[in-house]
């Protein structure tokens, strides 16, 4: 039952019920809720993920949020990221091109859109490469906390000794990567307890690497269905960071976050109890027709938008700019070298799951530009 654009399960029968749940579907108000940390705040985030990942600015708010945001924010800065596109992002696709490319078939998502993300995370990280596979399914067991709490908790403490020993080799050895700068960073001051680094590194792993390798899978799969901006797209490489923004809106990879309501309130016109759970839902807000034109209809054409895919206010997405930077360098390395795309049946591809969305395969023929 949706109240106006916030769902409200007032005449759903009590057995169906969620305990005080209100979903935001429209644009308005999920913007507006993501902008009020203080009635819509990320503490809840403490009693779900938070338990996995540990204390981090995922789940804090206010004065808090931000000198913790600003000190791991300093890792992300543009002129790192201007680096890291020549030096880190670009070779890293071409090798991955490198494996499938004289093959003339490839499975995009097995073979490159799961590997990128990972490898880049990892240099930034400054992890060794052989110690990928570890990582990648510790990260993928804390995202999927909610279906097997064990295996998460344990995936948990491995990550934290793990990273110990990476803190503790950056404090003795220091080193130009994340986890050098996080060792030797300060608030007011002090220094970062090991336990606030090892957190943020539990959040990064997945964040960096989970939403990335589906938002580009997602808009391989869009192209490859749409072959008329595929083929606009191979002509003219300009457009690939308008593909990226429409691949984000139309199929977003995360499709809701969540925020407790701390006081009773009202959110465009339906009021909200304080102690429930706001579901904040990302994919539907994305297709709101007050804001769109024909929002369910896919065209990197449409006049510019903005999406709120990374979020908005206090908590948007810190990997922003790296997300759209390694999208977009994915994209121009495939196209660089490799043309006439076509997607094979194999694997049934399509795009699937709740929230975090994707296709599992894309298997597709090509050739090499000579
Ligand atoms: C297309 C790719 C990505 C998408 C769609 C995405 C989406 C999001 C969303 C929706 C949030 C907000 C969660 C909330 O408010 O409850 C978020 C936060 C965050 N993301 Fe991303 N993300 C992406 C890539 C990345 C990358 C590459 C990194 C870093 C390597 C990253 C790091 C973070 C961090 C650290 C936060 C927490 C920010 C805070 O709480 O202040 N993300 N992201």
């Amino acid at each position: 039952m949706f109240h106006g654009t916030v769902m409200d399960y007032s005449e759903t029968p009590e057995s169906l019920r969620p305990t005080d749940s209100y979903a935001a579907v429209s644009y308005s108000a999920v913007n507006t809720a993501l902008r009020d940390s203080q009635v819509f705040s990320s503490k809840f985030y403490d009693s779900t993920i938070g338990i996995f990942m540990g204390p981090t600015i995922l789940a804090m708010d206010g004065t808090m949020h931000r000198a913790h945001r600003n000190l791991v924010a300093t890792a992300f800065k543009p002129q790192s990221l201007r680096r890291w596109e020549p030096e880190i992002v670009r070779p890293i696709c071409d090798a991955l091109i490198d494996e499938f490319a004289v093959r003339g078939s490839a499975d995009l998502i097995r073979e490159f859109t799961f590997e990128f993300p990972t490898r880049v995370i990892a240099r930034l990280l400054g992890l060794p490469e052989r110690d990928l596979p570890f990582f990648r399914k510790a990260a993928v067991a804390i995202i999927n906390y909610a279906n097997k709490v064990p295996r998460a908790l344990q995936a948990s403490e491995e990550l934290k000794e793990y990273f110990l020993g990476h803190i503790e080799q950056r404090r003795s050895d220091p080193a130009d990567d994340i986890i050098g700068d996080l060792a030797t960073a300060e608030i007011d001051g002090e220094k970062l307890t090991d336990r606030a680094i090892y957190s943020f590194l539990r959040l990064l792993l997945p964040a960096g690497l989970e939403t990335t390798y589906r938002s580009s899978g997602n808009l391989l799969y869009l192209l490859l269905t749409h072959p008329d901006q595929f083929d606009r797209i191979q002509q003219r490489h300009d457009l690939i960071p308008q593909a990226v923004e429409e691949g984000l809106r139309y199929e977003t990879p995360l499709t809701m976050v969540q925020r407790a309501v701390t006081e009773d309130t009202e959110l465009d016109g339906v009021a909200i109890p304080g102690g429930a759970v706001l579901d904040l839902c990302l994919g539907s807000a994305n297709r709101d027709e007050a804001r769109w034109e024909r929002p369910e209809e896919f065209d990197i054409f449409r006049t510019h938008t903005p999406h709120i895919s990374f979020t908005a206010g206090a908590h948007t997405c810190l990997g922003l700019h790296l997300a759209r930077m390694e999208t977009r360098v994915a994209m121009e390395c495939l196209l660089n070298r490799l043309t006439g795309f076509t997607l094979l049946p194999e694997g049934d591809p399509h795009i699937f799951g709740q929230p975090f969305r994707s296709p599992n395969t894309l298997r597709v023929t090509f050739d090499v530009i000579a």
